[in-house]
């Protein structure tokens, strides 16, 4: 029996919602993807927040990481803490530490330069940057403005999907809103630039890895399933970070 043009039109359409990702080039992490957490000038906690991965500030010192109550490891290359499933790594700990995140840092840059360097963007300022209430698809999201989160909005694609969304203004999501994924959609696979201030607010649900040009806050109550790497400050007010 030969197959009906309608079942190889659905074999067609299966393969290629199964095998092709949809969305942008994946932004290269490089080194920095080994880390939950990264700053330039320092991280902040009010405790108790509850970091999943690595975190590490430089070249701000180890006097830059406040509020984990650190134990410093043996060889006095790392940090422990209570709130961090993972080490902290600062700037003034032993060899081969400050290398290791001079180099981390460097990886930020560039990524922080070829996300916000994408052109031909598929969508720009889509809802004048108000984003809550949308179901956004993979691609490469523009806006010259802030982008602002008051209702939920949801992330949809599949697993091996890209999203990246280019912000020139801040980023910002209301007290217990939340970014939803949907239909697999990976939180790795999504990446938000910054160029400025970056808050969450209290009780929000974030999902993706932030770039941001200056600093991250993270109000009480707030989570993300992503990565905080910035270029000034990161502060932890009773936050949770997983490391996707
Ligand atoms: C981003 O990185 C990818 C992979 O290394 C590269 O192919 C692409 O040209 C870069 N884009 C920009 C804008 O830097």
């Amino acid at each position: 029996m030969f197959p009906t043009i309608s079942s190889i039109a659905i074999a067609i359409l299966f393969l290629s919602n199964s095998c092709l990702a949809a969305g942008p080039l994946a932004v290269p992490l490089g080194t920095a993807a080994n880390f939950a957490i990264l700053a330039e000038s320092g991280i902040s906690t009010v405790p108790s927040s509850a970091i999943t991965g690595n975190i590490g500030v430089s070249p701000g010192p180890a006097t830059a990481l406040t509020g984990f109550t650190l134990a410093l490891s043996p060889d006095g290359t790392y940090a422990t803490s209570t709130q961090i499933t993972g080490k902290a790594y600062a700037s003034t700990y032993g060899s081969p530490t400050p290398a290791t995140l001079i180099a981390a840092i460097a990886d930020v840059g560039t990524a922080y330069k070829n996300a916000s360097g994408r052109a031909n963007p598929d969508h720009t300022n889509l809802a004048t940057g108000a984003i809550g209430g949308l179901i956004l698809a993979p691609g490469l999201y523009k806006w010259t403005t802030g982008v602002s989160i008051g209702s939920p909005v949801t992330i949809s694609g599949l697993a091996t999907d890209t999203w990246i969304f280019q912000i020139a203004g801040g980023l910002t999501i209301a007290h217990a809103q939340a970014v939803i994924l949907a239909g697999g959609a990976s939180p790795a696979n999504i990446v938000w630039v910054v160029a400025g201030t970056v808050s969450l607010g209290t009780n929000s649900v974030f999902k993706g890895t932030i770039l941001g040009a200056t600093s991250i806050t993270l109000q009480t109550g707030s989570s993300i399933n992503g990565r905080l790497l910035a270029q000034t400050a990161v502060a932890l007010q009773v936050a949770t970070v997983t490391k996707p």
